[in-house]
């Protein structure tokens, strides 16, 4: 059975709760004390966020923290991982309209913070938009707080399997498994995008503290494997286990295999 000194000698690295309510609820309060802190610094607070079904439960607390808490965003600058290529930001399949939709228009943040990548661009003009956003990244000091979800083939981001830890932001070709886990979305695989633009592991792993967020049965097998088995490129996700900043939080079906292990 493989064994993972990172985890076993650093428990705190691992955060279990019963569901995804509490799981998320987790995440939120972090994202909140980070920027409450940075406010009373007089600082911007710099999020790297994420898209997909696993934080929105995230977004809905943070919305609620907004309306009835007055948590405010004035301060924070936000980045948000990826993008699928090409794609018009109104599309309602792109991520700008997710993050409208399920954060940015029920929040405070000033819409000139707000960065994602904008694929809607030729391919020539691709690499130097890409490099305009890792610039971006680090002229506000790098991220501070960035959110991960995970594929079921381990990718973080939209880095795909095979994907070397130097990467940084750049066009990339979607595997197979992550078209078809989007065909719901998009209706049918046809329709999926086959590219996008993706903030690189690289990237990623500069950012001072890392929560990697999963939930639901379906993501156990690679939770699993990200988090015991080997640092491989194979399984991007696993690079956090060599990163002390980075955190796993996990509801109880994510985490099943960690558990039957434990007991
Ligand atoms: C997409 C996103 C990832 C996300 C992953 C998991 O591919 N690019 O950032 O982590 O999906 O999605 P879900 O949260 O819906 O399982």
């Amino acid at each position: 059975m493989p064994h993972n000194p990172q985890i076993s000698s650093n428990p705190s690295k691992l955060h279990l709760f019963p569901d995804a309510e509490q799981a998320s609820l987790y995440v939120a309060q972090q994202i909140a004390a980070l920027i409450r802190q940075r406010q009373d610094q007089g600082k911007s607070a710099v999020l790297g966020l994420a898209t997909g079904n696993t934080p929105k439960l995230v977004y809905k607390e943070l919305v609620r923290m907004h309306q009835h808490e007055g948590l405010s965003f004035s301060n924070v600058i936000s980045f948000n991982l990826d993008e699928y290529y090409p794609i018009i930001p109104e599309d309602k399949h792109s991520y700008t309209y997710f993050m409208q939709k399920y954060l940015f228009k029920h929040i405070d943040i000033k819409p000139y913070n707000i960065y994602i990548p904008n694929t809607d661009s030729s391919a020539d003009r691709i690499p130097q938009y890409c490099r305009a956003y890792e610039h971006k990244i680090s002229g506000f000091g790098g991220i501070d707080l960035q959110l991960l979800g995970i594929g079921r083939n381990g990718h973080i981001g939209f880095n795909e399997p095979g994907t070397s830890f130097h990467a940084t932001t750049r066009l990339v070709n979607l595997h197979s498994v992550t078209r078809e886990d989007a065909q719901n979305d998009f209706g049918s695989i046809t329709n999926v995008p086959h590219q996008a633009i993706s903030i690189g592991i690289h990237t990623i792993v500069q950012a001072k503290k890392i929560l990697l967020l999963a939930l639901g049965q379906k993501k156990s097998d690679i939770i699993y494997q990200a988090i015991k088995g080997q640092i491989t490129t194979q399984v991007p996700a696993s690079i956090l286990q060599s990163l002390p900043q980075a955190e796993y939080v996990l509801d109880r079906e994510a985490g099943a295999k960690l558990d039957e292990e434990r007991q």
